[in-house]
């Protein structure tokens, strides 16, 4: 492919307050914790900057409210050298939050509320039709109406782009099997909602015999598992020290989501994805977390040295 990767993410954008703490408080327990700090974040967002900082022209199309935390997504866009035309700000409800809580090994485990998110309106994708219409891959997630998001994927896909769904959060009353998807990357827990069960590779063959391109399981330090046409494999995970590992899955959806639009065949493109994972597990917070294109190169390079 000659020009640059075109990217059109419909997502959200959250401001994370994250706590770093030995664990989560139980029932009625007042529990201190180690740190805090304030990030940009939202999976969206994230998708959006990975991409971009991967070298790709993206369009984020996206809803914040008329607060402080909206005013600091717009910038950071501004800097980012993004467009934020594609960004309402609702008159009535606030930018989304949620509270990520990472534990000593890095791990996470997220509590959000979507608040603008939830009003991202068909109306409002249409406005974007055009970059859209134009991007090589379109990025859907959860975290915004799905029902932006479906009509999201069916104006994609009537146009050519192709269509790639992160399934989170999993909304057990939304069914996602008469969308217009080419790729579908859930993480483990995800897969095993979507697949009423453990069998997360009979799903994926399931999925895939229906009609996707393939499905990508991401399963952190295990590495991912890729079902197409040519059948199961598992990629292994690049060993990091994980520091935290909030946003390391949409750097990864990122990766994934350039590589395919470059052309890469997938199972090159899967191990892009995860070396930016893996880089994203090295950083504290969500978009601080998300590597260059310069920084994923020279992490290959020195993976691939170690490994001669
Ligand atoms: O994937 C990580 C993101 O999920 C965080 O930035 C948080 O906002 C939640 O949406």
């Amino acid at each position: 492919m000659s020009h640059r990767p075109r990217v059109a993410v419909v997502g959200s954008l959250i401001v994370d307050l994250v706590f770093r703490a030995d664990r989560r408080p139980g029932p009625g327990e007042t529990f201190t914790g180690t740190d805090f700090g304030i990030y940009l974040g939202g999976k969206g967002f994230n998708q959006a900057i990975a991409c971009r900082r991967l070298g790709a022209e993206v369009t984020l199309v996206g809803r914040v409210g008329q607060d402080h935390f909206g005013d600091m997504f717009l910038a950071r866009l501004k800097d980012e050298g993004m467009t934020a035309d594609h960004i309402t700000r609702d008159e009535k409800t606030g930018t989304g939050i949620a509270s990520p809580v990472v534990f000593p090994d890095g791990e996470n485990s997220i509590i959000g509320v979507p608040r603008a998110n939830r009003f991202l309106t068909p109306s409002d994708v249409d406005r974007a039709r055009v970059a859209i219409a134009s991007a090589d891959i379109l990025m859907l997630q959860l975290e915004v109406d799905p029902q932006a998001s479906r009509h999201a994927a069916g104006l994609a896909s009537s146009h050519g782009t192709t269509v790639m769904l992160d399934p989170a959060p999993v909304h057990l009353h939304v069914s996602i099997d008469d969308w217009p998807l080419d790729y579908l990357v859930p993480n483990e827990v995800e897969a095993r909602i979507l697949a009423s069960g453990p069998d997360t590779t009979g799903f994926a063959r399931r999925r895939v015999d229906a009609g996707l391109r393939a499905v990508v399981i991401s399963e952190g330090r295990q590495g991912a598992t890729i079902a197409d046409a040519a059948g199961v494999r598992c990629v292994p995970a690049y060993r990091v020290k994980t520091v935290d590992s909030t946003g390391a899955g949409d750097a990864f959806r990122g990766g994934l989501a350039v590589s395919l639009a470059q052309g890469t065949d997938i199972d090159q493109a899967v191990r892009y994805a995860g070396a930016c994972g893996a880089l994203a597990c090295t950083r504290v917070g969500a978009e601080p977390s998300m590597p260059a294109a310069s920084e994923v190169t020279e992490f290959l390079r020195r993976t691939d040295e170690h490994s001669d």
